[in-house]
């Protein structure tokens, strides 16, 4: 057994520090020139198409493009369209269950609607008869609609203007900044959202949601409609990759505890049917929303968000995964990817 001196004491904590250094510590040049290198590769690409079964999200300028990292010290880094704000749509859906879990705890959420990935699109209605008939509980999770509007029908408060008021309050503190509804996709997405109601109506029969599916389902619709430039998103992003305290304003938004079950559920079903490719690809939570805009976290490092609409045919943005990928690869935010302690590399 070799005897352990001061000096390796040493030397492994200078291995660990050097492994676990902020992205702070890093240049910013070279998050801005990462950035930058992104913006300018994938400007140009047409790749995808805008969400249209929502009539307001086809009328969306397709080259809108926005690119924004920012850091747990506050620092950030852009590229392209900031002013454009476009609707929330399903990262929504993130900040809803991160407010459930604060208010009622992660085990709640885990218990009502599960924790994993149904295989299914997001809009999935065979998704809610498997979970309760074939495998006999609570097997979806929080980031698809049956999901995403069980818990909106969680969130504290009875009544509609109360809950409303807490899931916005929620929502622009992680922002930084106080979010308002875009009224015309709100309208338009009420005028067609019968598959929604549905999904709320079936989710009461089976016992997710206890009461009052009309106004969950409302509500749901509301917060989706939310509007949002790249920059909020960033920040809403890095508030999750700063143990829930916004990297500006400071503000604790919510528990630091329950971050990582937040995060958990986003790597398990945040880019639906492609949550194992992104995964494989970048090793980063996310999540995408219809409206063209996807947000990424890694935890301690950055959160970073792209806003452009046309989409895959998983309901993914083309532009914002490419380039959420190049950015985070360029700057080690993978958090699988560790390196071996300076004590113990091979030689
Ligand atoms: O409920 C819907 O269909 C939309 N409000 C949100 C869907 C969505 O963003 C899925 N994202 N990829």
């Amino acid at each position: 057994m070799p005897v352990f001196h001061t000096h390796m004491l040493l030397v492994a904590s200078v291995a660990v520090t050097a492994v676990a250094a902020p992205l702070a510590a890093q240049q910013s040049t070279q998050v801005q020139a990462a950035v930058d290198a992104a913006y300018s590769k994938y400007k140009g690409l047409k790749e995808g198409k805008n969400a249209d079964y929502i009539p307001a999200l086809a009328k969306v300028d397709p080259d809108v493009f926005g690119i924004a990292v920012v850091t747990p010290d506050g620092k950030v880094y852009t590229a392209g369209d900031l002013k454009t704000q476009v609707s929330i749509q399903s990262i929504s859906k993130v900040f809803t269950m991160a407010l459930v879990m604060n208010q009622q705890g992660p085990d709640k959420i885990l218990n009502t609607i599960g924790a994993d990935a149904t295989g299914m699109r997001f809009n999935s209605i065979v998704s809610i008869e498997q979970s309760q008939k074939m495998l006999g509980g609570p097997e979806m999770n929080a980031l698809v609609n049956p999901g995403a509007i069980a818990a909106t029908s969680m969130v504290q408060g009875g009544k509609y203007d109360v809950v409303w008021g807490s899931i916005l309050k929620f929502y622009s503190d992680f922002a930084g900044r106080d979010l308002t509804v875009l009224e015309d996709v709100f309208k338009s997405e009420a005028e067609t959202n019968q598959r929604n109601q549905a999904i709320g109506a079936l989710m009461l029969a089976y016992g997710y949601i206890k009461d009052n599916w009309q106004q969950a389902v409302d509500i749901y619709t509301r917060q989706c409609a939310v509007g949002v430039n790249a920059k909020d998103l960033a920040m809403m992003a890095a508030t999750l990759a700063n143990a829930g305290v916004n990297p500006v304003t400071k503000k604790q938004v919510m528990k630091a505890q329950d971050v990582p079950e937040v995060l958990a559920v986003m790597a398990t079903a945040g880019l639906y049917d492609d949550s194992g490719k992104w995964l494989f690809r970048t090793g980063l939570p996310a999540k995408s929303g219809v409206g063209g805009g996807i947000i990424a976290v890694s935890p301690g490092k950055f959160g970073i968000a792209v806003i452009s609409p046309p989409l895959d045919d998983a309901g993914n943005s083309v532009r914002a995964q490419k380039a959420i990928a190049d950015i985070s690869n360029a700057l080690g935010g993978n958090p699988y990817a560790a390196k071996p302690a300076l004590s113990t590399a091979a030689k």
